[in-house]
């Protein structure tokens, strides 16, 4: 069975995104889920110094194999002043010191979401055009604005339109999930 792994960039406790990053990998088809927390990779603020001194983290190196191991990656992140929160952009740094290409060119389905209508739509947009140059395949993208007004936990996304548009986006993760399992099945029968 093929494995993506899903988490919310966001060192929040009470994340939404997090909690949207579970609701929306629990919707894949046939995959199983590995969901991350952000919290479990804390390492000191990345500095070049630091790295001379003492090398790169153990977790650093954790959240790699957890990268390389997997057949997808979802991610909704946290926006943070327009951009990445400290936690993921930390996280991040440190990765991309562990070789290229930094995303090991994985499938990826990157979402965000906010409390106000913009939707964490910013930082999205970062995302969306930097990752194809740092080794990853985007192949997805949603945007939920207004958290508490389009979402709970017992239904959803709860704006018809907008699940509409999620559920399209889904969609083309999961079949670009699965036929790269076609391809690899057929190289190897
Ligand atoms: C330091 C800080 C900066 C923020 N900057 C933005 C921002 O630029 N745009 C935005 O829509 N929300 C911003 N917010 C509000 C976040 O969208 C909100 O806290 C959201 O819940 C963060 O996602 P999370 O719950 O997954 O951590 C900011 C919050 C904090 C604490």
């Amino acid at each position: 069975m093929k494995t993506i792994i899903a988490f919310g960039a966001s060192s929040s406790t009470k994340s939404i995104n997090q909690q949207f990053a579970r609701w929306a990998s629990e919707q894949m088809e046939d995959v199983e889920v590995r969901l991350l927390d952000l919290n479990d990779f804390e390492m000191p603020i990345y500095s070049m110094d630091r790295e001379e001194a003492s090398g790169i983290p153990q977790e650093a190196k954790k959240f790699k194999d957890l990268v390389n191991q997997s057949d997808g990656i979802l991610i909704s992140f946290a926006e943070h002043n327009g951009s990445y929160s400290a936690a993921f952009k930390n996280t991040f740094d440190w990765m991309s010191r562990l070789g290229r290409p930094i995303w090991s060119d994985k499938l990826m389905f990157l979402m965000g979401t906010s409390p106000g209508p913009r939707g964490a739509k910013g930082v999205l947009s970062t995302a969306e055009t930097s990752f194809p140059h740092q080794g990853g395949q985007v192949v997805s993208s949603f945007s939920l604005p207004s958290f508490g007004k389009n979402f709970s936990s017992d239904i959803g996304i709860s704006d018809s339109e907008l699940k509409n548009e999620f559920e399209a986006q889904l969609e083309k993760f999961n079949k670009a999930i699965h036929e790269t399992q076609d391809q690899e099945t057929s190289a190897t029968t």
